[in-house]
């Protein structure tokens, strides 16, 4: 692996030991001052971020390295129309490794095919997030010593929260795992999670309407924001923008040592009035993304990257080229028009395949 696009990337072992380095960097930091001497980290961000963008330089700094970057796609040649690929051809001239944000979906997947370099995504659209994964369970592991036998409960908006769907795609491969899944009906996650992930693995898991029925039985609370950027309908939005606050009567029920998370920026999803309990995780969350993300570093730098273009072509036979379109809106197939759209069976006999940008299924 020399590019971190899904949280799939990383086999369990891998993330096993992403979060022994981080634990190691929090206790010895002095170790790894100058792990990334002479390296540069170009941040390239096409839409809005606060702790994910500055956790990589600080993550970068804090490795000896150095970071350049941009932080809004206006302030960037996309403003005057250049593509993603050419975009990432010209940032590989000046960087050793690229931390990429972008609002639409399969865009990092486009970056690594245009990349000699190491390219992470740090969220496509409502796509994945896998660094963002990769925070909660150090956090998790740290808070509760352990990443087996948790019941899990996800709030707020599961259909278009990117963190979700990384988080669900991760917890399914370890055991004991429950999920209880929170959300008003509009927002509950997508299909194709329950179908091929949660149903797949057989990993247990129920929706609720309400926070108070989940409360009693969860070891992990995450919360999340409804995703405004996402709605197409504002009026939609207004409707459902205030679905779940959590605030300490509904703590009420709650474990004694349950683990309080949101990945951040909260909107009026948490009241502060819960942030002094002692369950509240989310900014020790936040502090955790830099240390995993220094271990993500220094391990993306030191594997010889693979273009994915280079991909063998055994792994490539199922694929079609420029014979289904994608329609997702979302899709960064949908507005670069030189991107070539290729699908992959998922399902030949029935004839399901998948967008290998965003996953969009089609059945043809
Ligand atoms: N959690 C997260 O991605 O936060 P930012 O949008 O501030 O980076």
């Amino acid at each position: 692996m020399s590019n971190l696009i899904d949280i799939l990337d990383l086999s369990v072992e891998e993330i096993d030991g992403l979060i022994s380095v981080a634990n190691d960097i929090i206790e010895n930091p002095g170790k790894y001052a100058k792990a990334c001497e002479g390296k540069i980290l170009a941040t390239l961000f096409f839409e809005p971020s606060t702790r994910t963008r500055l956790s990589f330089e600080s993550a970068m700094l804090s490795l000896g390295g150095s970071v350049l970057g941009f932080s809004e796609a206006g302030s960037s040649s996309t403003a005057k129309g250049e593509s993603c690929a050419d975009t990432i051809r010209t940032v590989n001239c000046y960087a050793d490794i690229i931390a990429m944000r972008h609002p639409k979906e399969g865009a990092p997947v486009v970056a690594a095919k245009a990349s000699h370099i190491p390219i992470i995504n740090a969220g496509d659209g409502g796509h994945f997030h896998p660094t963002q994964t990769l925070t909660d369970l150090l956090t998790i592991s740290r808070h509760k010593g352990r990443l087996n036998d948790l019941t899990i409960g996800i709030c707020g908006d599961l259909k278009f929260g990117r963190t979700v769907h990384s988080l669900i795609a991760a917890f399914a491969r370890y055991t004991g795992i429950k999920f209880v899944l929170i959300s008003p009906e509009e927002l509950c996650v997508p299909e194709y999670v329950k179908t091929e992930t949660l149903d797949k693995k057989g990993i247990p898991y129920k929706e609720v309407r309400t926070l108070e029925e989940a409360m009693p039985e969860l070891d992990i609370l995450y919360m999340t924001r409804i995703q405004r950027e996402r709605f197409a309908d504002p009026a939609e939005y207004e409707r459902l923008k205030n679905s779940f606050v959590l605030d300490l009567p509904k703590l009420e029920n709650a474990k004694p040592d349950l683990c309080i998370m949101h990945p951040l920026p909260r909107v009026n999803e948490i009241s502060t009035k819960v942030d002094n309990d002692p369950r509240a995780c989310y900014f020790d969350q936040a502090l955790c993304g830099k240390y995993i993300r220094m271990a993500l570093i220094l391990k993306l730098l030191a594997e010889t990257p693979m273009l994915l273009s280079e991909v063998p072509e055994t792994e490539q036979e199922e694929m079609l080229i420029n014979k289904v379109f994608c329609e997702n809106p979302r899709c960064i197939t949908s507005v670069e028009q030189e991107i070539d759209h290729i699908f992959h069976y998922t399902d030949k006999e029935n004839g399901i395949c998948r967008c290998a940008y965003c996953e969009a299924q089609k059945k043809i």
